[in-house]
Parts: structure tokens; C-alpha cells; sequence
């Protein structure tokens, strides 16, 4: 498990949405002060949203920052369920190179393949991956299904698969890319962000079941071994 997990509770979105800000713009400054160059990955989804939108005002060097998507379903760009359109849609003005993992190989594998190939040019590890987790404890796109084992490692050369959800979430019933857990695991720093009572009892039930947790999520803290801090919501 997570070396260390640290929980910071809100009751007010602003609270949580400043809290993150700051604290992302921090590790993206420390990266960009350390290396002159910064590689996040941002969640898709429905909470992100607001405070990427503020992270977009921050004042950083977005010029020298890289982001992609912790995880991406494989529609057109023009799809509203694309994480890459809503996060190029945010970013790109800023000046920040945004890099599309999903694509339209017919098959999800191949596309899978195709996202790894166009991750192994980065600078890695990432500095920063936020995550994002569902009612159904999956995290960045690691569903429960016959994928799971392979998105949570797929040895440690490979950074990104695809992946068909079993079942497919409801909000977006559709099959993706994703970071592995071995390339989440291998990050610089990881942050979690949810909102609500149901995915924080998911996440505590989750971390507590470790690294043979029935949840995804758990699974993929097991595999962390930098501190995470878990920004959450309260209904
Ligand atoms: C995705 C995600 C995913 C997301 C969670 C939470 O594309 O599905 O990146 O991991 O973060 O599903 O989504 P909400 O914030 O919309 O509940």
C-alpha cells in the first residue's frame, strides 16, 4: 500500500477545487523548477472538470508542460465522452502540449498497443497522476472484466492498454485506454479526487482490503509507493 495515504476532507467544492489547485501547481512548478519540464496525467469525467478549468488560470509555464490522459474512451474527439477533447479544450489555449492516448483502431487491443507506442517517446515517469475513481471502485479506465489483470501490469515496459469494461459503466458505456497500474505506480506523485459519501465508503473499504482489494482502486494504491493524498468531497 501507499507508504502513506493522506485524507483531506471538504465540505465546500471551492475549498476542494483551491486545495488541488494549489497543490498541482506546486508539484508542476517543483517539476518544471527540477527538470525544466513537466508530464502530467489528468482523469477524465465529471469532477475534474471545475478545478481544471481554475488549474488552467494558475500561473505556470504551461508551454513546458506535457498532459495526458490518465485514461481515455475510444470515441471520436468530437464525442462529448472524450477525456482528451474536454482536457485539450482546457489546456491548449494555455499553451500546454496535450497528447491524445485514445485512437480508432477497430480493436481496443490495438488500440491499447497503439497508446503505449505513443507513450514510450515521453519523459517518464509522469511527475503527477490524478486519479479519479467510480461508485464501482475502478480508477483511470482499470474496470473490473477480463482486462483487469493486464491493465493492472502488463510488465513493466508496458505504460498504457486497452481495455473493455465488464460491465460497462453506465455513464459511459464504452471501451478504453488506460495507464497501467504498473505505470501509475511508477509516478512521481499521485493524487486521488472524489466527491460523495458512496465513493468515499468504496475508497476506505478499498484501501483497507489492500492489494487483494475487489476494487481496482485498491489495487492500484497497493501498487503506489510514494505518499498519495486523497481530496474528498463531502455530500
Ligand atoms: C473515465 C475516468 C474515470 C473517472 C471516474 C470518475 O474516463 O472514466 O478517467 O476514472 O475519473 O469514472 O468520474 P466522475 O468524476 O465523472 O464520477
Amino acid at each position: 500500500m501507499a507508504e502513506e495515504i493522506e485524507w483531506w476532507d471538504f465540505d465546500a467544492a471551492e475549498d476542494l477545487i483551491d486545495a488541488v489547485v494549489g497543490d498541482v501547481s506546486f508539484i508542476i512548478e517543483s517539476a518544471l523548477d527540477a527538470r525544466g519540464q513537466a508530464l502530467v496525467a489528468f482523469p477524465g469525467g465529471s469532477t475534474p472538470k471545475p478545478i481544471l478549468e481554475k488549474l488552467a488560470q494558475a500561473n505556470i509555464r504551461w508551454k513546458n508542460v506535457t498532459i495526458i490522459p490518465t485514461d481515455d474512451r475510444l470515441v471520436p474527439v468530437d464525442n462529448p465522452l472524450s477525456n482528451v477533447a474536454m482536457i485539450a479544450k482546457i489546456f491548449i489555449p494555455k499553451g500546454a502540449r496535450v497528447l491524445p492516448i485514445a485512437s480508432d483502431a477497430a480493436d481496443y487491443k490495438l488500440a491499447g498497443s497503439a497508446a503505449n507506442a505513443r507513450l514510450a517517446d515521453l519523459h517518464w515517469p509522469p511527475d503527477l497522476v490524478w486519479l479519479g475513481m467510480g461508485t464501482d471502485g475502478h480508477t483511470a479506465s482499470i474496470f473490473p472484466g477480463s482486462d483487469l489483470e493486464s491493465a493492472m501490469d502488463s510488465g513493466k515496459d508496458v505504460r498504457a492498454v486497452g481495455v473493455a469494461p465488464d460491465p460497462l459503466p453506465p455513464e459511459a458505456p464504452v471501451n478504453r485506454v488506460t495507464l497501467t497500474g504498473t505505470a501509475i505506480g511508477a509516478a512521481r506523485t499521485t493524487i486521488l479526487v472524489i466527491s460523495g459519501a458512496k465513493k468515499r465508503e468504496v475508497l476506505e473499504t478499498a484501501i483497507e482490503q489492500g492489494g487483494k482489494s475487489s476494487y481496482p482502486v485498491g489495487r492500484v494504491l497497493d501498487k503506489i509507493v510514494v505518499p498519495v493524498d486523497i481530496y474528498c468531497l463531502d455530500d
